[in-house]
């Protein structure tokens, strides 16, 4: 019987996950393969993690011990990060040893440096766990998408934000009791910057748009925007219209050019992504070839993660060399659409005075910037009142305009909350 060697950097929440995968699933691994796959060294500088490792298994804190060896034919990088992720990364494709990872900062950075490395050694560099946890989106754009033409990802790809949001729609409290409430329960990191900023979502977003358009993205390409300002006022008022609070990674193909961010938004509650809710991930992608296609499942979590691992560990044993699709498919270069180009929706929320012409001066603006409104509500206060619009599909840079001129209008008493619409239903 062939003996497949593994070598594992890392055996935190994820590397610990597969080390306990791959020895429940040995025999299992064996009847699909035909091969033994054997974890067989470890590379790990916590000594409370070193204690998880399994007897018989080499334990090692420097990776050259694994890149190094000819016994190890599969590399595993789970300790995340750029350095010395990359270095180890780059060492064991030169070796010539396959690599495995989970690194989405890494590969949204480096992707392009590091695929190469692969194709140059004749190896494979393989990433599933890096976008989308256990959801095997990379899989099915690499390889069961490869001939349709994508055209849209719109999707939740951070868990944490859509908990926070989630929570907030259901219970009507504010952001900040949500956050710590998360953080309580595990949800939330301690610093929960990468995730509410938007980061986290636009490293995984620069993955799947350059697989999905076959053209090079970066983490730098990708703008984005986080949950910090969503107010619980707002949440109640787009559960008035009929809408639901996410943060989504929307990466479009507009004119033979990508245009990759992400944002908060407003979605219809009748759209399948609304209906994915707590700290599950969802990717929606359409193309002209097959309509519409949503994948969903857990986004995190040691085992689920450790689950995609092993699917790339699994496809890498039984690939002839040579016999399998590239390493990296950007095979174009496209250039990138410029976001105030970009024809959006919004949704805006603005506190003005409850005085005679308000609503005329606000309407005149957008008249003049050829902003036009589907619908507006008024909710009166004591001196004041609060406008509700939902606008029609407009140029960005046309509405920010008129945005930056109702902002300095005197009657205006509250700087406007902006949160744009997706999910096309004509509102
Ligand atoms: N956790 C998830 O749900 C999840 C989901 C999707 C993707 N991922 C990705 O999976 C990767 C691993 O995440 P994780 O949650 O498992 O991280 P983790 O729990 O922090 O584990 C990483 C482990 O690697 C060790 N380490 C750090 N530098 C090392 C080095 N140079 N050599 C050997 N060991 C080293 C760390 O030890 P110290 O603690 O001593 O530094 C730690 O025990 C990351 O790229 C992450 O983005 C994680």
């Amino acid at each position: 019987m062939e003996v497949v060697g593994i070598g594992l950097v890392g055996y935190g929440t994820v590397g610990s996950g597969v080390g306990r995968l791959l020895s429940e699933g040995v025999d299992e691994i064996r009847l699909a393969t035909g091969k033994d796959v054997i974890l067989r060294t470890v590379c790990e500088l916590s000594p409370e993690r070193q204690a998880l490792v399994p007897p018989g298994v080499r334990l090692t804190t420097d990776f050259a011990d694994l890149v190094n060896d000819p016994a190890i034919d599969v590399v595993i990088e789970l300790i995340g990060g750029i350095e010395p992720a990359r270095t180890i990364q780059l060492a064991a494709l030169k070796a010539g040893k396959a690599v495995v990872t989970a690194n989405k900062q890494l590969l949204s950075q480096h992707g392009a440096e590091l695929l190469q490395a692969a194709e140059d050694a004749g190896t494979y560099l393989r990433f599933e766990a890096s976008s989308v946890g256990a959801v095997p989106v990379i899989k099915v754009l690499r390889e069961s998408l490869t001939a349709a033409r994508v055209t849209g990802v719109m999707g939740i790809v951070n868990g944490t934000t859509n908990y926070i949001l989630s929570a907030m729609a259901q219970t009507g409290a504010e952001y900040a009791p949500t956050l710590k409430k998360a953080q309580e329960l595990g949800y939330a990191e301690a610093d929960p910057t990468e995730d509410v900023s938007g980061k986290d979502a636009a490293a995984k977003m620069a993955i799947l748009s350059s697989l999905a358009f076959h053209s090079r993205v970066t983490l730098a390409d990708v703008e984005h925007e986080g949950i910090e300002a969503i107010t619980d006022v707002d949440v109640t008022r787009g559960a008035e219209l009929g809408l639901t609070p996410k943060l989504l990674g929307v990466a479009k193909l507009i004119d033979g050019r990508v245009n990759v961010r992400v944002y908060p938004c407003f979605i219809p509650a009748e759209h399948p992504l609304a209906g994915v809710s707590g700290a599950y991930n969802a990717v929606f992608l359409e193309s002209d070839s097959f309509d519409k296609i949503m994948l969903f499942g857990p986004g995190a979590g040691g085992t689920p993660t450790a689950s995609a691992v092993l699917g790339d560990v699994i496809s890498i044993v039984n690939t002839a060399p040579g016999g399998y699709i590239r390493n990296c498919t950007c095979y174009k270069q496209l250039g990138f659409y410029p976001s105030a180009e970009v024809v959006s929706r919004f949704y805006m929320r603005v506190q003005v005075a409850d005085e005679p012409g308000v609503l005329a001066a606000i309407a005149g603006v957008f008249g003049d910037e050829g902003v036009s409104i589907h619908s507006m509500q008024q909710i009166g206060e004591e001196d004041s009142a609060q406008l509700v619009l939902v606008l029609h599909p407009v140029r960005e840079a046309a509405f920010f305009s008129a945005l930056a001129r109702i902002e300095a209008l005197p009657v205006v008493r509250s700087r406007p909350s902006v949160i744009r619409l997706e999910g096309d239903d004509g509102r």
